[in-house]
């Protein structure tokens, strides 16, 4: 077996970045080849992709087109830097992947999750991560953590957002339910030191299986 990949999903405020961080120099230390990214991941037509993204000129943008763009963005990524760090006998761990276009734009933009998958399946080859670490949150919780300030007003965009926030959370329940034996839930409201330790639990069996150096 060649590399292992694994990815992290979670909502915003999850702290997903954070563990990551940990989890890395937890196998680093450990002595493996990591490599951690996101996309795009400095990859070139990547980040030109994301620039059109990102730009909040594009108003105008459908979300079938804003699927698409995350597709091809993906592709790249995975094409130029993934696989050839999988294929180095790497472990990498990227920060989303596949399952934050199903929930933000199968659920949060109401594409669905089948026709989102169909783009991304062209997009991806079917190269689903080995392992996908779900940091859970509750909503409430990475909202406030996002926020932060405790007595901030509540104003009409904020309920939007606790609206989309609550749906991107209960997409990703989801996906969990749909993929069970890939996607792990980890308890994400303890202590950074914490929820690394629970990732770290959930990648070491597939490492020591897989990647013994
Ligand atoms: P980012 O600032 O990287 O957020 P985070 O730290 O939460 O990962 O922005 C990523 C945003 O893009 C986030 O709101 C999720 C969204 N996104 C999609 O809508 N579809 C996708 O396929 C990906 C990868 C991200």
């Amino acid at each position: 077996m060649k590399g292992l990949f694994i990815t992290f999903e979670g909502t915003e405020g999850s702290g997903k970045t954070s563990v990551i961080k940990k989890v890395e120099a937890y196998f680093r230390a450990s002595g493996l080849d990591v490599l951690v990214t996101r996309e795009p991941g400095g990859i070139r037509i990547a980040e030109k992709i994301r620039d059109i993204l990102l730009d909040k000129a594009n108003i105008e943008m459908d979300p079938r087109t804003e699927a698409l763009l995350f597709a091809a963005s993906r592709r790249q990524h995975l094409v130029e830097k993934i696989l050839p760090a999988l294929a180095r006998n790497e472990l990498v761990l990227c920060d989303r992947y596949v399952d934050s276009s199903l929930v933000y734009q199968g659920i949060a933009r109401n594409i669905g999750f089948d026709d989102v998958y169909a783009v991304n399946k062209f997009a991806i080859d079917d190269i689903l991560p080995d392992r996908t670490i779900f940091v859970d949150v509750r909503p409430e919780v990475g909202l406030a953590r996002v926020f932060k300030t405790p007595n901030r007003e509540v104003n009409r965009l904020d309920l939007e957002t606790i609206n989309f926030h609550k749906k991107i959370y209960q997409g990703y329940l989801d996906l969990i339910r749909k993929y069970p034996d890939r996607i792990v839930r980890i308890d994400g409201e303890g202590t950074i030191d914490e929820v690394a330790l629970l990732a770290i639990r959930a990648i070491e069996p597939l490492v020591k299986r897989g990647m013994s150096k």
